[in-house]
This record gives structure tokens, sequence and C-alpha cells, in this order.
């Protein structure tokens, strides 16, 4: 696991963008795992920026996001559907017939995620997945469990992460109950992971990714077992961390 330390919001963002353009330049047919939430909003402009700049080309690109709320309509304003075209697929030249969401929609949730495990294979993997981390350590919406997490599933979120999102929505009672996320076996079956993190909330989850036992109770500790994993924060997120 590599840590690199970012200045603020601006710097991991652009550091963040930098390695995701370098992936697109080098294969432009790659396939990426994107995320939702608001860490990687940045990231997102930084690369809207440098498309219409003509410096980074989408037009072969294909993404898998990692999760989506169960219930949702693909057109509902609190949806992942909605936050990836309004954040970052309508702005660049990406084909949106390459764009992939687990469907939320489809209340057969075997069915929805099944479904999306196929589309990934059949894709031949994911070269990048892009990750932010949930306060309790949660990655996608993988909580923290007695196990870690295989293919795509539905998961029924904890109290502590319907509240954290409730910021998004108008009140806590409004954020759905569960989502569907790809499992932990899959972000792991990941060619390269870039994990980016900021504020002081994030501190205790980022010290126990890097640095804590690996364990199911922090599903994100698990990518201290992953071969080519880039972690950047900020100094905030990395004050509980050992300096460099
Ligand atoms: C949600 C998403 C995660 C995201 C997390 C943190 O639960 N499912 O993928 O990493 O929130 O969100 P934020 O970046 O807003 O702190």
């Amino acid at each position: 696991m590599k840590i690199r330390h970012a200045k603020d919001y601006a710097d991991m963002s652009r550091k963040a963008a930098n390695i995701i353009s370098a992936q697109i330049i080098l294969k432009p047919c790659s396939v990426l795992g994107l995320a939702t939430g608001t860490t990687p909003i940045g990231a997102y402009e930084q690369l809207i920026d440098w498309y219409r700049k003509d410096d980074v080309d989408f037009s072969e690109v294909i993404t898998y996001n990692l999760d989506e709320y169960r219930g949702l309509s693909h057109d509902d304003p609190q949806s992942y559907h909605y936050f990836m075209r309004e954040k970052l697929f309508d702005h660049v030249n990406i084909n949106m017939e390459n764009t992939h969401v687990p469907d939320g929609s489809n209340p057969d949730a075997d069915a929805a995620c099944a479904e999306y495990d196929a589309m990934v294979n059949a894709a031949g993997g994911i070269d990048l997945q892009l990750l932010g981390i949930g306060n309790n350590g949660h990655i996608g919406f993988n909580e923290p469990d007695d196990a870690f997490s295989k293919g795509t599933h539905c998961v029924d979120l904890t109290e502590s992460t319907i509240k954290a999102n409730s910021r998004l929505f108008d009140s806590p009672d409004d954020v759905p109950r569960q989502a569907y996320t790809m499992g932990v076996q899959n972000i792991m079956h990941a060619r390269s992971i870039l994990v980016i993190a900021n504020g002081e909330a994030k501190a205790q989850a980022v010290y126990d990714m890097c640095y804590g036992p690996v364990t199911p109770r922090v599903p994100a500790s698990i990518l201290q077992l992953h071969t080519n994993c880039t972690v950047i924060a900020d100094e905030a997120a990395l004050s509980l961390c050992p300096r460099r």
C-alpha cells in the first residue's frame, strides 16, 4: 500500500485525477471502477477540466460504479445513477452505453447483483478502482461485518452510514435502508486501486485501513493485502498516521 500525502482537498483531487487520466492515456479502453460520495467530486471536476482542454479522452472508457441505493429509480436525484451523470458523465465524451451502475430499481436483488457481476467479468475485470472510505471503514457499501463479502450483493446499511449519508437527503428517514454493492472480493480483483480520503472525520478509518489489523470489522483494511493500492489523503485524514 503506497500512502501519498496531499496538502488539502484540491491537492488530493488533482493527484487522484492525475492517476485516473494516466490510466486512460496509457489504455484508452480502460475499465474504471468509480465511486460516489463527496470525496471524488473534486477529482471528477479536474478530469472534466482536462477533458475540456483536450488532455483526456473518455470515448473508449468503460465504467462500473461500486454501488447504488436499492429502490431508487435511475432518475431519482438521490440515486448514484443521477450523481454520476451530474458529476461526470454529462460533461465528458463518454459513451453512456459503456457506463454501468448497479440497478437499484430492480427489486429482485439476486438477479440485479448476479447480472452486475456477469457484466464486470465480461468486460475483463477492472483496471483501476477508485474508492472513498466511510467513517466506519466501509468501502462501496461493504459495512463492518463478521466476514469479507464476495460478489455484488444487497446490504442493510448501518445506522452510522445512514446518519453520515443523510446530509445529502432532506431527512434521515429519506435515506434508503438497503443498497446493492460490489463485494470486497470484486474490489480486490481490480488490477489497481486508488483510495482517496479527506477531512478529520476520516482520520480513524484511514489509520485503521493502513495500520490496523486486517479484519472484516474494518472492510478497507483488506486493501493492505492488495499488490497495487495507492492511498491519497490530506493532512487531516492522515492526522492519526505516522509521519513519513
Ligand atoms: C457512501 C458510498 C461510499 C463512499 C462513502 C463516503 O457510503 N457508498 O462509496 O466512499 O459514502 O462518502 P463521502 O465521500 O461522502 O465521505
